[in-house]
């Protein structure tokens, strides 16, 4: 408790700093405001911050146009371009809209929506008759917080998920729906798959099933990137432990693990899943 105690006053410490002060007393209490939600907002995402690994990386590193040849000649279109807390970095994003475009996948399912962000910029590159299907957590299960899996939207002052989506033209493509990646019945969904991007919870048994559910809806010949290899511990051991089976490697100056699967790699893990 009393550890609990000291903390909450470490962290208020570090929110409430000079600088908010200085910014309250020369831009006014919005600007303050907006600058305590920012800060706060980094500090929940401090890992992310330098982008250091957190531990070793065992998956070989791959610049994307060795494993999508062409990549660097592919043009895409971005919204909401610059960086915003717990979303991705330019780079990253950019290079999920060229994989997009490359693939021209038909149905599209992304395991964390968050604000949207990534959501409305992979709808923006897909085919126009392209289905996204994006997942976030139902409200009444924001307020559990689990050790390692990372905060979750409410954590992050997004008021409900896909808020950078709903009022978009590109919006119809897009399906949002409400509930715990891990627990959904994917069975729908079986083998349809063209793209898959898991950036969900971020400890390790909760990457493990979504790497599974996503090895049960993707299609052979299909792409799972996975975001945060090498930032999240949970991450980079499921990740580490799947290069076992399947030949996953880092998107070069990235966090992105990607795979390709292949119908006779789906096959051996179906049968082992079974039997
Ligand atoms: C890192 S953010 C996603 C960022 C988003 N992909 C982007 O690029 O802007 C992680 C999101 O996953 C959600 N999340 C965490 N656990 C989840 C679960 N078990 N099922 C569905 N969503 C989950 C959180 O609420 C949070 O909004």
């Amino acid at each position: 408790m009393l550890l609990q105690v000291i903390k909450l006053f470490g962290r208020l410490l570090f929110v409430g700093n000079l600088a908010s002060l200085w910014v309250l007393v020369n831009e006014g209490v919005r600007a303050s405001h907006e600058y305590l939600r920012l800060i706060w907002a980094t500090y929940l995402w401090r890992r992310t911050i330098s982008r250091l690994p957190t531990s070793e990386l065992n998956l070989p590193e791959v610049p994307l146009c060795e494993v999508l040849p062409n990549s660097d000649a592919t043009c895409v279109n971005l919204q909401y371009a610059m960086h915003r807390p717990g979303s991705l970095p330019l780079e990253e994003l950019t290079t999920l809209a060229i994989i997009v475009r490359r693939l021209q996948p038909k149905r599209i399912v992304e395991i964390g929506t968050s604000e949207g962000r990534t959501t409305l910029n992979l709808a923006l590159n897909a085919p126009p008759d392209a289905e996204i299907i994006t997942l976030d957590l139902p409200p009444e299960l924001t307020g559990e917080h689990r050790k390692h899996s990372g905060p979750n939207y409410k954590q992050m002052n997004v008021e409900e998920p896909g808020v950078l989506f709903r009022d978009h033209p590109v919006a119809s493509k897009i399906k949002l729906v409400l509930a715990d990646s891990t627990k959904f019945d994917w069975t729908p969904y079986e083998r349809s798959v063209d793209f898959v991007f898991i950036d969900g919870a971020h400890d390790y048994e909760s990457v493990r099933k979504d790497t599974e559910n996503a090895l049960r809806i993707i299609r052979p010949g299909g792409i799972i990137v996975w975001h945060d290899y090498g930032v999240w511990k949970g991450v980079t051991r499921c990740l580490d432990e799947l290069r076992e089976q399947f030949p996953v490697v880092l998107l070069k100056d990235t966090t992105l693990a990607y795979l390709r699967v292949t119908e006779s790699e789906l096959q051996n893990f179906e049968g082992k899943r079974k039997g």
